[in-house]
């Protein structure tokens, strides 16, 4: 009800600025502010909407909270530099990975940046831009693992974030009601238990997989790529039929793509070109050549 109200106020407002452009013309001068009675009425646009952006700001180095608590990452840059092409306003607010969905069908959120992975279930619930990251689940283990491959988790304890497709993954191959599979409400505390010995895998994002493995000084790590994972892309997700706003987020993303933007920002946290990240070779070429210091 309140996207009626603001429509209407800014159809309004569109025709008084059309009123006022017609006048200015007609006289051919531009509308001077300086008129005190004149000022308020100019500088009175519809106040800018503020999209509500949710995201499940545990996953480095997608999203994050900083020492500040402000929060941070490449979902996050991602999102204000489409939110400035497409010339609206956007406001970022941590939202519980498990609810993050129903905030969306709810309108507490307008738009979700979660690293999250396109899929054909999900599309029947919301609507997704056009994708804009590469991924594939990824395995991690300590260093002196014997595991190889995925299907040697079978009958393994494996932590996973519940509800993600890294859950499902694994769900596929050890059957839904597996004692084995973990489930925790957020991928660092799957990567906790990992180091702590209680699981002796974890599966999810190959990007948040790689970044957490490379930067643990404790316990060594390594990771473990496997052909059967499908290839996975990360799309921001609206309300169903929210098609006013799809169409900005998707224009958005086609002129930060085409400008260079996303380039640079894909560079600044990942290092490389993201050409290289489209491949499924990404993934496997990281746990390969791991050779894990000493
Ligand atoms: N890409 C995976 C999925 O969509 C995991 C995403 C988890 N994101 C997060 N911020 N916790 O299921």
């Amino acid at each position: 009800m309140s996207s009626i109200t603001t429509r209407h106020f800014l159809q309004g407002a569109g025709m008084l600025l059309a009123g006022l452009l017609l006048a200015a013309c007609g006289k051919q001068e531009p509308p001077a502010p300086a008129a005190g009675a004149s000022a308020p009425a100019a500088a009175a646009p519809a106040p800018a909407k503020v999209y509500v952006v949710g995201t499940d700001a545990a996953y480095v180095p997608f999203e994050s909270q900083n020492d500040k608590g402000e929060i941070v990452g490449f979902d996050i840059e991602i999102v204000k530099a489409v939110a400035q092409k497409a010339g609206i306003e956007v406001k970022f607010l941590n939202t519980p990975w498990e609810g993050i969905f129903n905030s969306l069908n709810q309108g507490d959120r307008d738009l979700l940046v979660s690293a999250i992975t396109i899929t054909a279930e999900r599309k029947q619930t919301m609507d997704f831009s056009t994708p804009y990251f590469d991924a594939q689940q990824l395995i991690a283990v300590k260093k002196d693992s014997k595991i190889a491959k995925f299907n040697d988790l079978k009958k393994l304890k494996v932590g996973v974030q519940n509800g993600t497709t890294g859950d499902e993954v694994i769900t596929k191959l050890q059957g839904k009601d597996s004692p084995n599979i973990k489930r925790f409400e957020a991928t660092p505390l799957a990567l906790k238990e990992l180091e702590a010995g209680g699981v002796d895998a974890v599966v999810a994002d190959n990007g948040v997989v790689e970044h957490y493995v490379n930067n643990n000084s404790g316990t060594q790590f390594k990771t473990i790529a496997d052909a059967s994972f499908a290839p996975e892309q990360y799309g921001l997700a609206v309300k169903k039929g929210n098609t006013e706003l799809l169409e900005k987020l998707n224009k958005g993303l086609a002129d930060i793509k085409a400008d260079g933007t996303y380039d640079k920002i894909y560079a600044q946290y990942f290092g490389k070109a993201p050409a290289a990240a489209a491949t499924a070779g990404t993934a496997s070429a990281p746990a390969a050549a791991a050779s894990p210091a000493k």
